[in-house]
């Protein structure tokens, strides 16, 4: 028996933080064990909103990947690559755009989503946007993922390759199986302010920050305001502090939530004690990274030999496709 195929990506926005950890990576790195798992950095899918400034792409790629291995992907058992590579993804993104409707596409809540917080109005959303899950799909698809883990604003892209799988297998043959979403635990961490986790915002910890940079950043941790001094009561919902607990310290977050309550725990030192399990938490990545780091163009071989792996796969289907859809 073969194990299930897993399938997943981002797209290559540089260094990875905790959200990336907790939101994708983690599940990555706890699935490569017992699946057949393959790991890309969606590069074209950047282009569909990025296409301008393109002087971060290949540093960005080189940085996510860094910290992929770091978080303990494995690349002697994880295909890591970048989708530009394997160009049979265009070639099946193509054939797949033949079996989807352009109001199919517009419906897309993932994408509707995207083009609000990117202020792109209907009008001016380009070809190749419309067409992001599609590609998403061929990603998915070309593979034969049984299986892609993703966070919760990803399922309609996953919802959308089920049904291109089925039209395409009811209408030439029965080459794709239908791939699921694997959901993530904690789907969304906010970020140190307590709004949505963004680099840009600068509200985040890194994967590989130091002991005294996470230290230094989760002083400015939003907890709750009507806690004023050390010794007065808090409510630990809606506090950050706290939710990093419950994700990083969930043994210990309990009596941490009764401590506040009662006014036991101040602020300031549960902010200490949080960096300190944070650090200890993130050591072992730390180390990794340090080590990779000393390795020049190790991150470079790891893509190469994961393109030829993953093209090998892609190649297979795509001959079972062009034989399916009788073209040469
Ligand atoms: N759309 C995904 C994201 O926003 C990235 C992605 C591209 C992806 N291709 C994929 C995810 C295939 C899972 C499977 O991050």
């Amino acid at each position: 028996m073969s194990r299930p195929r897993v399938l997943s990506g981002m797209r290559p926005t540089g260094r990875m933080h905790l959200g990336n950890y907790v939101g994708a990576l983690q599940n990555w790195v706890s699935m490569q064990e017992q699946n057949e798992s393959f790991h890309m950095v969606a590069d074209w899918h950047m282009l569909t909103t990025g296409f301008e400034d393109v002087t971060r792409l290949k540093q960005d790629t080189l940085d996510m990947v860094t910290d992929w291995l770091a978080a303990g992907l494995d690349p002697k058992a994880t295909p890591i690559f970048r989708q530009s590579r394997i160009k049979e993804h265009a070639e099946l993104h193509l054939l797949f755009s033949m079996l989807v409707t352009k109001s199919r596409l517009e419906r897309n809540p993932s994408l509707k989503e995207q083009a609000r917080d990117l202020n792109i109005e209907d009008q001016t959303i380009s070809y190749g946007h419309l067409g992001y899950p599609v590609l998403q799909a061929a990603d998915i698809l070309i593979y034969k993922a049984n299986m892609v883990p993703v966070g919760e604003d990803q399922v309609p892209h996953v919802e959308l390759t089920r049904e291109i799988a089925r039209r395409f297998n009811y209408l030439y043959k029965p080459v794709f199986p239908e791939p699921e979403a694997r959901l993530t635990a904690f789907p969304r961490l906010r970020g140190l302010d307590g709004n949505r986790m963004s680099k840009s915002v600068g509200n985040t910890i890194h994967l590989t920050d130091s002991p005294e940079e996470i230290a230094t950043r989760m002083r400015t941790a939003y907890t709750d305001p009507n806690k004023t001094r050390k010794d007065s009561p808090g409510n630990p919902d809606g506090c950050v502090v706290h939710e990093y607990h419950r994700v990083f310290n969930a043994a210990g977050a309990g009596e941490i939530a009764t401590a506040c309550r009662a006014g036991q725990l101040g602020c300031v030192q549960d902010k200490g004690d949080l960096a300190r399990i944070l650090s200890d938490v993130l050591a072992p990545i730390r180390e990794r990274y340090h080590e990779i780091k000393s390795r020049p163009g190790f991150v470079e071989e790891v893509l190469e030999d994961g393109e030829a792996r993953a093209r090998k796969v892609a190649q297979a289907t795509m001959d079972e496709v062009r034989e399916a859809m009788n073209l040469p």
